[in-house]
C-alpha cells in the first residue's frame, strides 16, 4: 500500500475518523509498527530521554534528529514519518527555521517536521510552508520551553484557556500547519480546539476529542523502568519480556545449556 500523506490525515478529520502516532527512533521497531498499522511515526526529540538518558530534549541536535531520522524512513513503508526540529535549530529566526526544516526533509525523507511554540511561530511555520516543508504545530505544553514554563505541567487551566487557545491555533491553522499537536492540556480545551480548526489535531496528555493520539513507546509499552506519566495508558510489558528472555540466556550460557547442536555448526 501506498505511504500516507499529509491529505489523508485531512480526509481522516474531514469524515470524523481517528488516527495513530507512536513515537519511534529505529528501523527495527518502525517496521514493528508500520506492520501493525500505525498511521503515523515520530522521530520525536524526546530521544534525548529514552535513547540518550537525559533528563531533558535540551541537548538534542540536528545530527541527532537526522540519524534517528533516517533509520525510521528506513524501516517504513506505509506510515507518515516526521521529526522534531530541536531546541536551537528554529528558533534563532525564520530562515534559521526554513534551513533546518530543509536539511532535516532533504537527508532523512521525513514527510513534516513538527515545531513547537505558538503564535510567535507563525512566520516560521508560512516560510517553510512556503518552501515545500508540511509543519506540524505542537502547542499547549511545549518541552524545550521548560525553563520558561516552570517545569512539567499541565498548560490553559485557566479561565479563557479555551478562548486563547483556539485563537491561537487559528492562527497557526492559517499560518499554514498541516496539522496541530496538543501536550498536555485540558480535554475540554483541546477538544474546543480541533472543533475549531479545519486541519486535523492529534494529542498527548490533551483527552479524546483530538483527530489523533499520541504516545511515547516506552511509556506506552513497558520499556520505561523510571516514572511514567500518568496519561499514559501502559499496553504491555515489554520491559518484562526484554529481562526475562536477558535471564533465561544468561542462565543457559552458565549452564552450558546454550547453543545446543541446533544452534552450531
Ligand atoms: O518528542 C516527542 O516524543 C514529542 C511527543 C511527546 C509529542 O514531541
Ligand atoms: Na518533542
Amino acid at each position: 500500500p501506498a505511504r500516507y500523506r499529509s491529505v489523508h490525515f485531512q480526509q481522516i478529520k474531514d469524515a470524523g475518523g481517528k488516527f495513530a502516532m507512536l513515537t519511534c527512533y529505529d528501523a527495527t521497531t518502525a517496521q514493528i509498527f508500520d506492520h501493525a498499522g500505525i498511521e503515523t511515526l515520530l522521530i520525536g526529540d524526546s530521544l534525548g530521554n529514552v535513547v540518550q538518558g537525559q533528563n531533558s530534549t535540551l541537548g538534542v541536535t540536528m545530527d541527532d534528529m537526522i540519524t534517528f531520522s533516517k533509520a525510521v524512513v528506513a524501516g517504513t513503508e506505509r506510515a507518515f514519518v516526521l521529526a522534531d526540529l530541536p531546541f536551537g535549530s528554529y528558533e534563532a529566526s525564520v530562515e534559521q527555521a526554513v534551513e533546518s526544516g530543509i536539511q532535516l526533509v532533504k537527508e532523512t525523507g521525513i514527510s513534516a517536521v513538527k515545531m513547537e511554540g505558538g503564535i510567535e511561530y507563525a512566520p516560521h511555520i508560512q516560510a517553510l510552508t512556503a518552501a515545500g516543508v508540511a509543519v506540524v504545530a505542537h502547542t499547549g505544553f511545549t518541552p524545550q520551553s521548560e525553563h520558561v514554563l516552570g517545569g512539567y505541567r499541565v498548560q490553559g487551566r485557566d479561565a479563557d484557556a479555551s478562548t486563547r487557545m483556539v485563537e491561537e491555533a487559528l492562527v497557526l491553522q492559517d499560518a499554514g500547519a498541516m496539522m496541530l499537536l496538543m501536550e498536555m492540556v485540558p480535554a475540554e480545551v483541546a477538544a474546543a480546539v480541533d472543533q475549531a480548526l479545519t486541519i486535523p489535531t492529534v494529542g498527548i496528555g490533551a483527552g479524546n476529542g483530538t483527530t489523533g493520539q499520541v504516545l511515547v513507546w516506552q511509556d506506552a509499552f513497558g520499556l520505561n523502568r523510571g516514572r511514567v506519566p500518568s496519561f499514559v495508558k501502559k499496553y504491555a510489558d515489554v520491559g518484562q519480556v526484554l529481562s526475562d528472555a536477558a535471564q533465561q540466556y544468561r542462565e543457559d550460557v552458565l549452564q552450558a545449556k546454550f547453543p545446543n547442536d541446533d544452534h552450531s555448526f
